[in-house]
């Protein structure tokens, strides 16, 4: 044989052993069959526990496998956020609390199949949604979009991914039975192009492995791929026939999922803990296994955003809290709750051999009240100043988070100019001279405040905060800072005078703990804003609850850990502290206060405060003192709604100009007093949705809050399971009034009543005000 013939059969050799390779030992296959999922030649049911690996310290990852494992689950579903995995461009971290291998691996060793969500967008009330922030240092990117360099470093980041974990597929004798590609489009474009873009990045770097696609039943044939698994996310007390209703008649063979089946919820700074209850979980639960509907529990176990991990919801501006607890079965800090009983109960029905035992809880422990005695003002963390004719953000800066000051000269201003910081994100405090004059807090929709009379040459700066960045919707392109400019805006002799302040000087405050150390390598004393210290000496370590309602707003790191943000305003009022970051001996406790406290000290509770709001103006929009004439507003459109779910569209005889919506229900199809809206769009002149961006909740004649978070603004959340509910025992007609941000010419309105099986609190009889 000729040496090339020779080579010959021996590429071929070689290709058909890559492609093909015979199955690895231990191998499983993993496949859709009719109407279900199969593994090897059995009918299998994923009943997957959702868990973050981040989200759990590295230590306890173990422990919750075997609590979700004791519950009755088969299956472990998780995400990979991109933004801890790469810090800085190019630089890849799999190690430690990052080592997802590990995670599965341990997976694994318990028996527990594993589905994968590699994003690369995975919105879970995570910074940003995953993506990395740096991608924002390119301004005109287009994220989740067929845009070259975003596709690209999507590429880059799947192909390191599969490294770590395509060697762990059922097909490969791991546990890996499936893959995601990307997260819920629907909520975000219509775009096949971009989907199977991600869907070929994907498939080149996995092989041999099940890929699916995740959305909700209103929106999942705008983007499902052909050649893709569909799985429907939705949440506790959904109708679940209605939806799966859809799927059933474009592939009535495929297997049923629910992907996502929200336990709970997430909870926001300033509104209440979110809580969902246990019977309707697991009622949804028992009516899905007894019909051998797949499922994923999201979230099983929620954990902690720790340090500055969590996201923000939008419109408007919605920072999550820190904790990720969601009401799930499992604590935050990995404890058994009724809930979590409850749902063992119905998954033993479905189980042929008893469930194990549930693992012993970790210990919990409380430290006496401690003092923080060592203090740096916040100045001594900045790291670089830079001088800049414009205002810069964060990303033109290269920083990913933590707090920006901005300092020009002023000119003379009598008192009452008003200054605008367009836009500020995300928390701004205004001084001149040094002296606090005033905040700008994107949370509360504010841009602008008066400021006292100046002298020309008075210096003013401005400290701005910023917080996670949006992770849901379009607006996740969240640059931080001051992302245009400031103006001033004054009378002077009679003419209106406008300032565009320039020649600044820039302090940029990263928010790591070794910036907060070295603040703190020469402490002072003194008080309000700026770097704290304290210690605690301990006997014997446990979990616990830092203590922090006497704080003001900022980050604690315990032993150089970031454990998250705190702000007073609520509900959350302390920090999980888990065990294995303290020490036997002495614990370093770092508070980073951008307002301040009202006394530097903590304690370590046993339990957590979660649901403690403490808010100098309330969440709610019940002021009658905003209830408006409806008098002199334009009727645009009367009739009655259909009952049932789905989404229902009502066009105005004519279009009709106006800022603010009103809806009104006057009677409700059940015939009972309590009302709900669980989305609203208006539509403009060509009937295409308006952006809700600048929506905000002027008025609800009754908002249900009495133990729950059913206030005006659910019905523009773009959630389609959260929503606005008047209070049990308030009559009819209702009436909810949302301000558009902008004069709009209308000409109709898309209206979604809950989810829930017969649509509770659907409105019948409704009329549609245009002001
Ligand atoms: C969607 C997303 C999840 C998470 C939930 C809400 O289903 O896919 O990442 O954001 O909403 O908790
Ligand atoms: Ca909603």
């Amino acid at each position: 044989m000729d040496i090339r013939k020779n080579l010959l059969v021996v590429l071929t050799l070689c290709i058909a052993s890559c492609t093909y390779a015979a199955p690895q030992p231990g191998a499983d296959s993993f496949t859709v069959g009719e109407g279900c999922f199969m593994l090897n030649d059995d009918p299998f049911v994923v009943k997957a526990a959702e868990l973050h690996y981040p989200r759990i310290p590295k230590e306890y990852w173990e422990h919750r496998i075997e609590m979700v494992k004791a519950l009755g689950m088969n299956t472990i579903c998780m995400y990979v956020f991109w933004n801890i995995h790469e810090p800085r461009e190019g630089e890849f971290d799999f190690s430690g609390q990052n080592d997802i291998a590990e995670f599965v691996r341990l997976a694994d060793k318990h028996g527990m199949k594993v589905i994968v969500r590699p994003g690369p967008y995975v919105c879970a009330e995570w910074e940003m949604g995953g993506l990395p922030w740096w991608l924002l240092k390119k301004e005109d990117i287009r994220l989740r979009e067929q845009d070259p360099y975003f596709i690209e470093r999507v590429a880059k980041f799947e192909a390191e991914v599969a490294k770590q974990l395509a060697p762990l597929t059922a097909a490969n004798g791991g546990p890996i039975i499936m893959v995601q590609v990307e997260n819920e489009y629907g909520s975000y474009g219509k775009d096949k192009p971009y989907v199977s873009a991600i869907r070929d990045i994907i498939r080149e770097n996995w092989g041999d492995v099940a890929l699916f696609q995740c959305d909700w039943s209103s929106n999942f044939t705008d983007n499902g791929l052909d050649d893709l698994i569909w799985t429907m996310n939705f949440g506790t007390g959904a109708d679940i026939d209605q939806q799966f209703a859809r799927l059933k008649e474009l592939r009535p063979e495929s297997p049923l999922m629910c992907s996502e089946f929200w336990s709970g919820w997430f909870d926001k700074w300033g509104a209440r803990h979110e809580t969902r209850p246990a019977d309707d979980m697991v009622a949804g639960i028992d009516e899905m296994l007894s019909k051998g509907i797949s499922f994923s529990l999201y979230m099983t176990h929620g954990g902690t955003s720790f340090g500055h991990w969590a996201g923000a919801n939008s419109p408007g501006f919605a920072p999550d809290v820190t904790s990720y607890d969601y009401d799930a079965p499992i604590t935050e800090w990995g404890t058994v709750t009724p809930k979590y009983h409850l749902l063992r109960g119905t998954m033993q029905k479905y189980s042929d051999t008893k469930l194990p035992n549930v693992p012993k809880a970790n210990p919990v422990i409380t430290v006496p009240e401690f003092e923080f005695t060592e203090y740096a003002p916040i100045s001594a963390g900045v790291t670089k100043t830079v001088d800049s004719r414009d205002v810069l953000t964060m990303e033109a800066l290269d920083m990913g988070w933590g707090s920006l000051t901005y300092t020009t000269t002023l000119p003379e201003l009598p008192a009452g100019a008003v200054l605008s910081i367009n836009d500020s994100h995300d928390y701004s405090q205004v001084f001149v001279n040094d002296r606090f004059v005033g905040k700008i807090d994107r949370v509360k929709n504010e841009r602008s405040m008066a400021l006292p009379a100046t002298k020309a040459g008075d210096r003013l700066t401005i400290l701005v905060e910023a917080m996670g960045r949006i992770n849901f919707g379009r607006a996740i392109k969240d640059f931080k800072g001051i992302t245009d400019n400031v103006t001033i805006t004054t009378s002077i002799g009679g003419h209106n005078v406008t300032y565009d302040l320039k020649n600044w000087k820039i302090g940029l405050i990263p928010d790591d703990y070794e910036v907060a150390a070295a603040a703190l390598v020469n402490p002072r004393e003194g008080g309000g804003r700026g770097y704290y210290r304290g210690w605690f000496d301990l006997k014997k370590t446990g979990d616990t609850f830092l203590d922090f309602s006497t704080w003001g707003k900022g980050q604690v790191w315990l032993n150089g850990h970031p454990l998250g943000r705190i702000w007073s305003i609520g509900p959350q009022q302390t920090l999980y502290a888990p065990g294995p970051w303290l020490r036997k001996g002495r614990n370093e406790v770092v508070v980073l206060d951008v307002v301040g406290p009202q006394r530097a000290v903590s304690q370590g509770l046993d339990a957590p405060k979660l649901d403690n709001l403490n808010l100098t103006q309330g969440n709610t929009h019940t002021d009658t003192s905003l209830r408006p004439d409806l008098g002199t507003a334009t009727l645009a459109a009367a009739g009655e709604f259909a009952a049932g779910n789905g989404w229902q569209t009502v066009r105005f005889g004519s279009p009709v100009k106006g800022r603010c919506l009103v809806v009104q229900a006057l009677t409700n199809q059940d015939g009972k007093e309590v009302s709900a809206i669980a989305e609203l769009y208006a539509l403009d002149a060509d009937g295409n949705r308006i952006s809700r961006e600048p929506w905000t909740a002027v008025y609800a004649d009754s908002e249900n809050t009495l133990d729950s978070n059913m206030t005006a603004d659910k019905v523009f959340d773009l959630q389609e399971s959260t929503y606005w509910q008047t209070v049990p025992g308030e009559q009819t007609p209702h009436m909810i009034v949302i301000d558009l941000g902008s004069e709009q010419t209308l000409t109709g309105i898309d209206y979604l009543p809950r989810a829930e099986q017969g649509a509770p609190g659907s409105i019948k009889a409704y009329r549609i005000f245009i002001l």
